[in-house]
């Protein structure tokens, strides 16, 4: 069930306003919840108190790369690149959270809310009142000392800055996945994107001009590895920081590049951001629907207005009528760790929001836009920022400046919040690292290898073309099942790529596994020959070699990545070709 109060007086710019049609029920909150919730106002905006239980966790906030479990965290919900620690600041920050006790709430805001998972107020008890006698032991290190040790009385809290007030939606349910799936229908569904989606991507290096661009294309097929995709970096413009969204003159004949490719069976990509140069042709139309900030110098539109969508979209749907089936959205989410190149959360735009809540909507401004430019053509594009109630955008969130276990985590944690993530592959150290990276973005949302700054395939530094071809392969007979999967996410909620303990109460210390479909996946790190698995109940079955495990521990040793399915349930495969038609 979602059931909805409005507390204090809401701010007018919050997701929901942007978002599309809800495609589940709505409830008013009924007293026995709603008297859980402590709401007050300050100076400082407002704040809500839950209370917990001592063994409540904490799942979601976004694509949070840091922890899975924020039980005893603080998290800031902050749109913002590259984290560092486990701060709650995302490329995809979303002030929505499920715990493991049938419960999740979503707060309808585009603010920096900041979520306490679990502090003890101060119930004005006596000292007598306590049991505290005798002396503490002393403790020598801080994991011990600041580890959680909060086990009774226990209270979440929220605190939304500036905001007087806001809309509390809660959901309950059984399982995890049944109120992440709610959520996702709450959001308009999840997204279905076209067959050739689901196949592999490849970003050809930003410097390639169009000649350089045909021959990669032609080897990648020349080596029988599987693509869909392929995508062109900045380069492809005159002007890319900021960018003028006109072809360079060393793609001068980009209209036979297009055609040469489409024969090919490539579906090209086309890398953008939305800080518009003073070359680009619509830059002075949309100077007076611009933010009073420059990004490199660059206009920031404001994408809140329908005409600001249009003219941007206008624009690139010249290019979508040229032979284009897709874009990556890049940068939209700014970066404090990595040069602080964006506008300011102070910065004012013409529709009355400021830099911090156009932060949090910029990427679902972004997705909305481009789908327009796509003009009804599918798509299954990429976008470096998402936020709220994006489950309906065919977009997937990724980013390249993380290590192994930040990707596992992100392609984990996705689930719990709408979206979806691809751990993309590019130059890596060691062939290990190379080839298991590749495994797990074989069983991701978006299987690709993003080779921006690379000259040649990375596969080539370690003679590594078989280990590619044999998971693209696998990755293109999977499409039906993957398919299957997102018809569900469309129809139902459920997230194709998700945490165990969605579907496992029992799972909730396994924390380095993850559900494809209805597969387990338990991918090894780089330099590791094996690994310790966890299976669910039941019987399964090993997709690689056929071996059979029952639920529990198992220690593996493979060169392949550990994928299970139940017995009996052998997903349906495709033959695999090198790539999917049009549609
Ligand atoms: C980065 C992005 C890379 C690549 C690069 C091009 O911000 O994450 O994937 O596109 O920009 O300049």
């Amino acid at each position: 069930m979602i059931y909805k109060k409005t507390f204090g007086v809401p701010e007018k710019f919050v997701p929901t306003y942007f978002a599309p049609e809800p495609k589940a029920g709505i409830a008013d909150m009924p007293d026995e919840i709603s008297e859980k919730i402590t709401f007050s106002v300050s100076k400082r905006g407002c704040r809500f108190l839950i209370p917990i239980e001592a063994d409540t966790a904490f799942y979601g906030f976004g694509l949070q790369m840091k922890a899975v479990n924020q039980r005893g965290n603080k998290i800031t919900v902050r749109c913002n690149a590259d984290p560092k620690a486990n701060t709650g600041d995302s490329h995809a920050p979303v002030p929505f959270f499920v715990t493991n006790k049938g419960w999740g709430i979503f707060a309808d805001t585009a603010r920096n809310a900041v979520f306490y998972c679990g502090n003890e107020l101060n119930r004005g008890l006596r000292s007598s009142d306590f049991n505290a006698v005798g002396e503490s032991e002393f403790i020598d290190n801080t994991r011990d000392l600041y580890a959680d040790k909060i086990r009774e009385n226990a209270t979440l809290t929220v605190e939304i800055p500036v905001a007087q007030g806001a809309d509390i939606y809660y959901f309950t349910g059984d399982r995890i996945v049944d109120i992440v799936s709610q959520y996702n229908m709450f959001s308009g569904g999840g997204c279905l994107p076209p067959d050739w989606g689901f196949g592999n991507y490849y970003r050809c290096c930003g410097r390639y001009n169009e000649d350089e661009v045909l021959a990669m294309a032609k080897s990648i097929r020349e080596q029988n590895i599987p693509c869909d995709t392929l995508g062109l970096e900045p380069g492809w413009q005159t002007r890319s920081y900021s960018c003028s969204y006109v072809w360079s003159e060393k793609f001068k004949n980009h209209k036979s590049l297009l055609e040469k490719l489409i024969g090919m069976g490539y579906k090209v990509n086309l890398w953008e951001h939305f800080f518009v140069h003073p070359s680009s042709p619509i830059f002075d139309d949309l100077l007076p629907l611009s933010a009073d900030y420059y990004v490199w110098q660059g206009l920031v539109p404001d994408f809140s207005f329908d005409e600001a969508q249009r003219i941007y979209a206008d624009h690139q749907h010249k290019l979508v009528e040229e032979g284009v089936y897709g874009f990556k959205v890049d940068e939209c989410d700014g970066s404090d760790f990595t040069g602080g190149w964006s506008y300011p959360d102070c910065a004012e735009f013409p529709s009355g929001m400021d830099g911090e809540q156009y932060h949090h909507l910029a990427g679902t401004f972004g997705a909305q836009t481009l789908l327009k430019a796509m003009g009804g053509r599918p798509t299954y594009s990429e976008i470096r920022a998402l936020g709220p109630l994006c489950s309906s955008y065919p977009f997937v969130l990724y980013s390249d400046l993380y290590d192994f276990d930040d990707f596992l985590r992100a392609t984990i944690n996705s689930g719990f919040s709408g979206l979806l993530w691809s751990p993309e592959v590019r130059q890596c150290e060691t062939k290990s690292d190379f080839v298991r990276r590749i495994q797990l973005v074989a069983f991701s949302a978006q299987s690709l290898i993003n080779a921006w700054y690379y000259d040649h395939q990375p596969w080539l530094d370690f003679d590594a073309a078989d280990d590619v071809r044999e998971m693209f392969e696998m990755r293109m007979r999977l499409v039906p099942y993957i398919k299957k999967a997102f018809v569900r996410y469309r129809d139902e909620g459920v997230p194709p790529v998700r945490s165990l303990v969605c579907d496992y109460k029992n799972a909730k210390h396994i924390e380095d596994e993850y559900i494809f479909g209805d597969m387990i996946v338990a991918p090894i790190k780089p330099e590791q020959a094996g690994r310790e698995v966890w299976l669910p109940e039941g019987e399964w079955v090993m997709l690689f070699d056929g071996g059979e495990y029952s639920g529990g521990f198992h220690e593996i040793k493979t060169e392949k990545i550990p994928v299970y399915y139940r017995k009996g349930e052998k997903p349906e495969m495709a033959e695999v070709s090198q790539y999917l038609p049009f549609e």
